[in-house]
């Protein structure tokens, strides 16, 4: 993708919980050489943490209910419009999209997955990765594509696993590394 000049490339946020990673865009999207511009954050759970974020930042959000997916699918593809989305990054979000969602902005959909894919798709990475003695687990950004977890990946960090780590001090020590990353994996999809 090319980043056109100056010009930030207006994102979209997507989230469902904490917000952390969505924090750590917004303050990478604020740096001079960043590409970004977020515009707006979208939810399916309005009482996501993260959702204060956009009262701190003064961005936009709109939480959805999802009751069907495919009338919640079409709002968001409206709002996008709307706002002249040309980016999204899901950072936590916890719906799958459709694949006609995912056609809709092909190649434009990004998302940051606690674990060294292809290892570990799905739910309850740090858990599987433990139990499994696995040395080293880590955290990747990747492009979103119909299968879960599957796109082609644009950066990944490896982790250790430490003998005492549990699922909690695991998930801690992969988020602080997932704050980096994501910044990271924009600036490479933009090449800058
Ligand atoms: C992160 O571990 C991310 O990789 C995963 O969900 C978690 C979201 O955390 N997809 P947060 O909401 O960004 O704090």
């Amino acid at each position: 993708m090319q980043s056109t000049g100056p010009k930030k490339i207006k994102c979209a946020v997507f989230i469902s919980g904490n917000g952390s990673n969505l924090k750590s865009l917004i303050q990478f999207s604020k740096k001079k050489d960043s590409p970004l511009s977020i515009e707006l954050i979208i939810s399916d759970n309005l009482n996501a943490k993260g959702l204060k974020f956009g009262k701190i930042f003064k961005i936009s959000n709109k939480v959805f209910n999802y009751k069907n997916k495919s009338i919640t699918e079409k709002k968001i593809i409206s709002e996008m419009i709307n706002k002249k989305i040309k980016l999204i990054c899901l950072a936590g979000f916890m719906k799958i999209l459709s694949i006609n969602f995912i056609k809709s902005f092909k190649g434009k959909i990004l998302n940051i997955h606690p674990s060294l894919l292809p290892k570990y798709k799905g739910l309850n990475t740090h858990e599987r990765a433990i139990s499994n003695n696995e040395k080293y687990s880590g955290c990747t950004v990747h492009f979103v594509n119909s299968r879960l977890d599957s796109g082609k990946i644009i950066l990944q960090k490896k982790v250790k696993i430490s003998k005492s780590d549990t699922v909690k001090s695991l998930a801690k020590k992969i988020l602080i590394q997932e704050h980096k990353l994501y910044p990271k994996a924009i600036k490479k999809v933009f090449s800058l």
